[in-house]
């Protein structure tokens, strides 16, 4: 998403540099290898033994062709439609008001109540997993449970009038549309249905009660009115990418929830006012106007109610009785996605993007080993262990550097009393110890064989700029509006604390006048990358999410609607495989075990530049999809989840 936040820049750290951290930089590094081959039957995208045969080897395979990529790659697109290879068929799944289970149907004037957008897909579809069930002992590919993130509403199409008559009844709506669903889909002949009724259907909303754990609960920072002990936080929103453990639960991120609160006039400490400041948080700043109805937006009011958000939220798919857990221990930022890997020894690394300009990349590293054989003992591993961020160094070294409180930079001198100090300013500490500004670090990926790890940077229009960080070997250009990805390699597998790092891709247009912008593709051109995700062969598929502000125009003219396209990380070979409709972006990916359907998300198909839609007018950028689908119910756009096939039923891709 780079929803209403395109200008948002809130760190203004110089970073100082400490010694400790660049000694070192020069030593070796060696391939992580991994072992979860077990895990590869869930759904769970994670190295396999051949990576530590790779490790040991202390290599990386390069000009060999990785797995097939066969299809023939469709041109750019300006149509109101999702376009594919013609040897593939596209269906839609879940939009945007469809019951989860039983309930009630989507209405096209927008007209559902709150009450029933609770029992409804949410809106704006962002990250997603497919979690198979299992027969025999062995993950079925026909039917399963489908977790979708809505990471946002659009106001203008979410209700009869828009924001118009703005109410209690809207401000529920807006709250209910927000969220997480799960539903169980399965596939009845040629064709894939959410089941109705199904035991398994949920909705977590901006109200849903959440269990807060790790160092944080039950700190003072999180202590609020309605929850004295700092320990149940209520709703998750503007939940954007997410992850997947071996245990087999659901990790959403919330990114940018500082959208959400009115900020205080008179924070209660400078401790306090730092921190607002930190995570973008402004008197006047609550985009989403609940805090007119809903008093625990309204920080001056309810101080410490944005402390609970930011984190990521731990969801048991298969227990709808299940509270999610907010797993502090992972920091607290405008958090993209989660990405899980299992470190050699069994330790559980998970990476994640901060996005936002001039933000960082972390990782944690449990303290605790994942154990198949006690999924019991699994349960809390995300509350114990230490959180990294990267530093990259122009050599092409990094270091993960950890927030630990006591540390140097992390003590009471430097205003962290504690380790929730620590997490709940995760950036502040971050700054603190000199961690290297990014140009929006978005999706994740951990390749399937060598363990390598690739992050999409979306683009930052403001890196060089005279108010701005310089560029760096990292985030090589000024004026970055198309953005690159980048990918490292953890020193002795994924939880060590080096690593090596290049530049796998500069997006751009070829054609563009300043060859700064042409980029280095080898392919298909493209720009603003954003979903990123390795299917078990070790196909890259890549997202993009280019603003609706510069869609179609200026240094964009040529590249079209939103695409998604394939990349052979072996060769740099990219081909686009999919274009969206109007005013839409491209995110979230899953599929099923055998590969031959693979789900993607169509988000926010109509938006405008402005990012509310008139509500006289919802059709005014596009009708999809019910233009079309025609089995579809139309009125206004709707997110949606389609499910991608091979005409052939063969594997998607290849
Ligand atoms: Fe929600 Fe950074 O995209
Ligand atoms: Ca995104
Ligand atoms: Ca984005």
């Amino acid at each position: 998403m780079k929803y209403f936040d395109d200008d948002c820049i809130s760190n203004d750290s110089a970073n100082p540099i400490l010694d400790k951290f660049v000694q070192n930089s020069r030593r070796h590094f060696l391939l992580g290898g991994i072992s979860a081959a077990a895990l590869a039957g869930m759904g769970v995208s994670m190295p396999t033994l051949a990576a530590q045969a790779a490790a040991s080897a202390g290599r990386v395979m390069r000009g060999k062709a990785g797995p097939a990529i066969g299809f023939l790659p469709v041109s750019v697109s300006q149509d109101d439609l999702v376009r594919v290879p013609d040897d593939y068929q596209v269906e839609v799944v879940y939009a945007w008001g469809d019951p989860i289970s039983d309930g009630p149907a989507f209405k096209p004037d927008a007209s559902n109540t709150a009450a029933e957008q609770a029992l409804q897909a949410g809106m704006h579809h962002d990250g997603m997993h497919f979690f198979p069930f299992v027969k025999d002992g062995k993950p079925v590919s026909d039917r399963g449970l489908l977790v979708v993130n809505h990471e946002y509403v659009d106001d203008g199409l979410l209700h009869p009038g828009g924001m118009n008559g703005w109410s209690a009844d809207k401000v529920a709506k807006s709250q209910a549309a927000h969220g997480v669903s799960v539903v169980e889909v399965r596939k009845q002949g040629n064709r894939w249905e959410v089941v109705r009724p199904s035991k398994y259907a949920r909705r977590v909303t901006a109200a849903t009660p959440i269990w807060l754990s790790g160092p944080v609960a039950g700190s003072d920072w999180v202590k609020t009115a309605a929850d004295p002990k700092g320990h149940l936080a209520f709703g998750t929103f503007n939940n954007c990418a997410m992850g997947v453990t071996p245990w087999g639960t659901y990790l959403t991120c919330e990114e940018n929830f500082n959208n959400y609160f009115e900020g205080s006039a008179k924070p209660a400490s400078a401790a306090s006012s730092a921190l607002e400041k930190r995570y973008g948080i402004n008197k006047g700043g609550s985009i989403y106007r609940w805090n007119e109805f809903d008093a625990r937006f309204d920080l001056n009011r309810h101080p410490n109610e944005a402390n609970r958000f930011g984190w990521v939220v731990e969801i048991d798919p298969w227990n709808p009785m299940k509270p999610p857990v907010k797993r502090t221990a992972l920091g607290r930022i405008k958090h993209e996605g989660a990405t899980v890997t299992l470190a050699k020894d069994g330790r559980v690394v998970v990476y994640m993007g901060d996005d936002e300009r001039f933000e960082y990349l972390y990782k944690f590293v449990s303290k605790d080993r994942y154990d198949p054989a006690r999924p019991g003992a699994n349960a809390d591993l995300l509350d114990r262990g230490t959180l990294y961020v990267a530093r990259f160094g122009d050599d092409g070294k990094g270091r993960w550097l950890p927030l630990v409180h006591g540390r140097p930079g992390l003590t009471s001198d430097n205003g962290f009393a504690d380790q929730a100090d620590v997490l709940v300013k995760t950036r502040l500490a971050a700054d603190a110890v000199g961690a290297t500004k990014m140009d929006r670090p978005e999706w994740i990926a951990v390749h399937p064989v060598t363990g390598e790890v690739y992050c999409s940077l979306t683009n930052n229009t403001k890196r060089g700029a005279a108010d701005a960080a310089a560029t760096d070997k990292a985030n090589p250009r000024v004026d970055n509006v198309f953005g690159h990805i980048i990918r490292w390699r953890d020193e002795g597998g994924a939880a060590g604390d080096a690593f090596g790092w290049d530049i796998f891709a500069l997006a751009g247009d070829p054609a563009n006048p300043d060859p700064a912008k042409r980029g280095n593709v080898k392919g298909d051109a493209f720009g603003s990358p954003d979903g990123l995700w390795f299917d078990p062969e070790g196909r890259l598929w890549i997202q993009t999410d280019v603003s609706t502000s510069v869609l179609n125009q200026g240094d964009y003219a040529n590249l079209g609607n939103n695409q998604m396209l394939c990349a052979d990380v072996e060769t740099g070979q990219i081909k686009r495989f999919l274009t969206g409709p109007k005013g839409c972006e491209i995110t979230g990916i899953t599929r099923t075990p055998d590969g031959t359907t693979l789900f993607i998300n169509i988000q926010h198909p109509g938006e405008n530049p402005q990012e509310r839609s008139d509500p006289a007018n919802p059709t005014a950028i596009s009708a999809w999809p019910g233009n079309q689908f025609s089995s579809v119910a139309g009125g206004r756009p709707r997110s949606a989840t389609i499910a991608i096939s091979r005409k052939d039923g063969k594997v998607v891709g290849i």
